[in-house]
């Protein structure tokens, strides 16, 4: 069976990844399963450059195909913060969470709108070619953190789709509508095709 390296460090992600992409024919890696100690550094302005940057630091190390995401939350009374620096935005989650509901107190709840972005790269580092999709799931931010579920801001992040914050979801139902599974849905059909071929 041919391997996937999934090139993040963030176990919340890495179990949705594993999920949505349960039916694919492939041995799913996780960084952490490869022994090698590679930067992640995240330098690049949009989530599209952080992307590519892990897809190709980790595939040009492990020669192998590689998936990688860059994500955030994006909120528009914020002007778009916190945005690629979502996950630096304070020192702790639940501190990036108290960040944003301060920032938005007295802001009702019609303006609070919000959306959470993922940019999933493919890279096969043997023909360097680069596979590119972005999903997007809509939402507003909740007035306080409701639910445990999930990971990072997913219990201020209220979903009209699911009538809920992502924190009350199950990982099922967040899969359902997320970002990350938007995304990963556009590059499953070339990930299939990729791992049919045996350049890759
Ligand atoms: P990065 O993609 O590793 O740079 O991290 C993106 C950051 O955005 C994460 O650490 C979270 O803070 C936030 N984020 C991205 N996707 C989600 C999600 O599905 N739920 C909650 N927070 C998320």
């Amino acid at each position: 069976m041919k391997e996937l390296v999934v090139a993040t460090r963030n176990e919340g992600k890495l179990l949705e990844v594993l999920d949505i992409l349960k039916d694919l024919p492939v041995k799913v890696s996780a960084l952490k399963d490869m022994g090698q100690l590679i930067d992640l550094e995240e330098s690049g302005k949009t989530f599209e450059e952080n992307a590519a940057i892990k897809a190709r630091a980790v595939g040009g190390v492990t020669g192998k195909l590689t998936l990688a995401d860059d994500s955030g939350l994006i909120v528009d009374v914020l002007k778009g913060r916190p945005g690629v620096y979502s996950a630096r935005y304070a020192p702790t989650s639940e501190e990036r969470n108290e960040k944003v509901l301060k920032e938005l107190q007295g802001v009702p709840f019609k303006k609070r709108t919000a959306r959470f972005v993922c940019v999933m790269v493919v890279y096969n580092p043997i023909t360097k070619e680069v596979k590119t999709a972005e999903g997007v799931v809509e939402g507003y931010i909740t007035d306080r953190p409701k639910g445990k579920g999930g990971f990072g801001y997913d219990p201020i992040f209220y979903s009209p789709e699911l009538g809920k914050t992502f924190g009350e979801a199950s990982a099922e139902e967040k899969n359902r509508v997320s970002h990350r599974a938007r995304a990963l849905g556009k590059v499953r059909g070339y990930l299939r095709y990729l791992l049919q071929n045996e350049k890759s």
